[in-house]
């Protein structure tokens, strides 16, 4: 019985939990709203929530639209809330954000990938700048496939902004991956990629794409409704995406909602 215990001990150590954190739409200052939704404040409150779980993350996956409109003030913003929670983050860029002053005025410089144990975390850039849809460009698809080379032995988890698969939203699918069959050979390739998450979407989804599975996780303030043809905003509340790495390549994972009140959002919002 004792034996049995400390193996569950064990194996219980060994998990590594990650949070994934998407679509925050910041602003450059505390006071910015979109769609009637003070979106630093709903961050911060998703930054108190983690901080206070029972399980201590590894690593936050922030993936993309950080800001509402690239500004070196938002970015700064979200570097200074970053640091005063203390979780370690890594961070890639969205259709919303501007990569080039992302990486000028952040204060933790892009990173392509963290080691975590037995398992890897890499981070792709899969926005282009004034488009809305995502693409994973030549460069792009080469380091991955280096990396995928050298750490062949590790289990891999990738993060990317926009979905590679539809996820049952006409509007919201015509912006994913243009080039996802191409993405999808080279991943297709390497046996030791367990999973994809994304953002964009606003909204928790998860499917099966070239054998993968591949999630979709709701953003820190606003979300899309689901199974819309067109722009539709849901009064679910935000949330975020806690994923657990254990040490035999197996995924768990599941979506958190703040318990916060959506009751100002803004239904008549045409955009974002
Ligand atoms: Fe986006």
């Amino acid at each position: 019985m004792e034996s049995t215990l400390q193996q569950h001990k064990q194996v219980k150590h060994s998990v590594t939990r990650v949070v994934q954190l998407s679509d925050c739409h910041l602003g450059a200052d505390q006071d910015f709203m979109l769609a009637g939704i003070n979106t630093f404040h709903s961050f911060k409150q998703s930054l108190s929530e983690i901080e206070g779980s029972q399980k201590t993350p590894s690593l936050i996956a922030v993936t993309g639209d950080i800001a509402s409109v690239g500004n070196q003030r938002t970015y700064q913003l979200f570097s200074s809330a970053m640091l005063s929670s203390q979780l370690p983050y890594a961070w890639l860029p969205g259709n919303h954000d501007d990569f080039s002053l992302m990486k000028a005025s952040a204060l933790q410089p892009f990173t392509r990938f963290v080691e975590l144990g037995g398992w890897v975390a890499i981070f792709l850039v899969s926005a282009v700048p004034g488009e809305v849809y995502g693409e994973i460009s030549d460069t792009e698809l080469t380091e991955l496939d280096d990396l995928l080379k050298q750490y062949g032995d590790r289990n891999i988890v990738l993060f990317v902004h926009h979905p590679p698969a539809p996820i049952n939203c006409k509007w919201l699918d015509q912006q994913r991956i243009t080039n996802s069959e191409q993405f999808g050979d080279l991943v297709a390739r390497h046996k030791n990629v367990r999973a994809l998450f994304s953002g964009h979407v606003h909204q928790e989804n998860e499917s099966i794409w070239q054998g993968l599975p591949v999630y979709s996780v709701p953003s820190t303030c606003f979300q899309f409704a689901s199974g819309s043809d067109t722009f539709e905003l849901s009064d679910l509340p935000p949330g975020y995406r806690w994923i657990d790495l254990y040490p035999d390549g197996r995924i768990e994972t599941g979506v958190e909602r703040l318990n916060y009140d959506m009751g100002k959002m803004d239904r008549s919002c045409l955009g974002y």
